[in-house]
């Protein structure tokens, strides 16, 4: 994939994993990022002047359908769609009231969300000479985390869509790549970082993410998430007892 004279759209840009994105493709190829706050936006953008910015929380519908307008007419040219705003609810699965709050807000924001955008942005991603659409994963896909079921769940539908989607663009113009990251020292963790594995920072992150996509390479498992992949075939119990602590 060619990472240069590119139009990119990176949801959740603000920050962690999608700044450090969008910080590295900035030099290149013109980044828009989006988020809920603007506060987090304007941090970004007084640290790179040359991002564009706008807020949108990507899980609501009219938000999205402006920030898609937005673009239509601020971006005609846009040809990669970097779906990697993401977050999770760590809940009690067994717990009814607190499980259904996760379960709604999880899934729109890690799938639904995600495949909208996706949707929505194709037929223009299709008319374009080259495109793509990235979809940001992670490793958990393979070895799910209980106390964030509905998280792990819906990025596990996502990249089945990852998948799918990309099967049913073969020869086309659009790539689709999916990119599962490894456990990723961010404000995801909100200040309770797990310590029983060991986590890369944001800028690795995002430069080995980059780093497979100049390769090509449609699935990308950074880190230990080869190795959640790899533990799930061979020894899935004690791959789950080591996820889960
Ligand atoms: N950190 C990890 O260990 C890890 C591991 C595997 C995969 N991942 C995945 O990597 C991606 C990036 O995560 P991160 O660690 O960089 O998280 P982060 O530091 O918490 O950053 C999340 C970004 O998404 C934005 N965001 C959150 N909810 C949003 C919404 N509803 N609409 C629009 N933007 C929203 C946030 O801005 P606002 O708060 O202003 O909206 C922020 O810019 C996610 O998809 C995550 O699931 C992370």
């Amino acid at each position: 994939m060619n990472l240069r004279g590119n139009t990119i759209l990176v949801t959740g840009g603000s920050e962690g994993v999608g700044f450090a994105l969008a910080r590295a493709l900035v030099d290149h190829n013109r980044v828009i990022v989006c988020g809920r706050s603007e506060e987090k936006l304007r941090r970004a953008q007084s640290e790179v002047p040359e991002l564009h910015t706008r807020v949108c929380d990507i899980t609501d519908a009219n938000q999205r359908g402006e920030l898609l307008s937005a673009i239509e007419h601020d971006f005609p040219e846009l040809n990669i769609l970097i779906n990697n705003a993401g977050g999770g609810h760590p809940v009690d699965p067994l717990d009814p009231a607190a499980a259904e709050i996760a379960l709604h807000a999880d899934m729109a924001l890690n799938f639904t969300a995600p495949a909208e955008l996706a949707t929505r942005l194709l037929p223009r991603l299709r008319a374009r000479p080259r495109a793509a659409i990235v979809n940001i994963t992670t490793g958990l896909v393979y070895l799910p985390k209980a106390e964030l079921a509905f998280y792990c769940a819906a990025k596990a539908a996502l990249h089945s869509y990852s998948r799918s989607l990309r099967w049913a663009l073969r020869g086309a113009s659009v790539e689709v790549y999916e990119v599962l990251l490894p456990l990723v020292d961010t404000n995801f963790h909100r200040g309770r970082l797990p310590q029983n594995i060991p986590a890369i920072s944001a800028e690795r992150a995002a430069r080995l993410a980059l780093k497979g996509m100049l390769r090509g390479a449609p699935e990308l498992r950074p880190g230990k998430s080869a190795l959640a992949r790899w533990l799930d075939f061979l020894a899935p119990r004690r791959g789950l007892a080591a996820v889960n602590g």
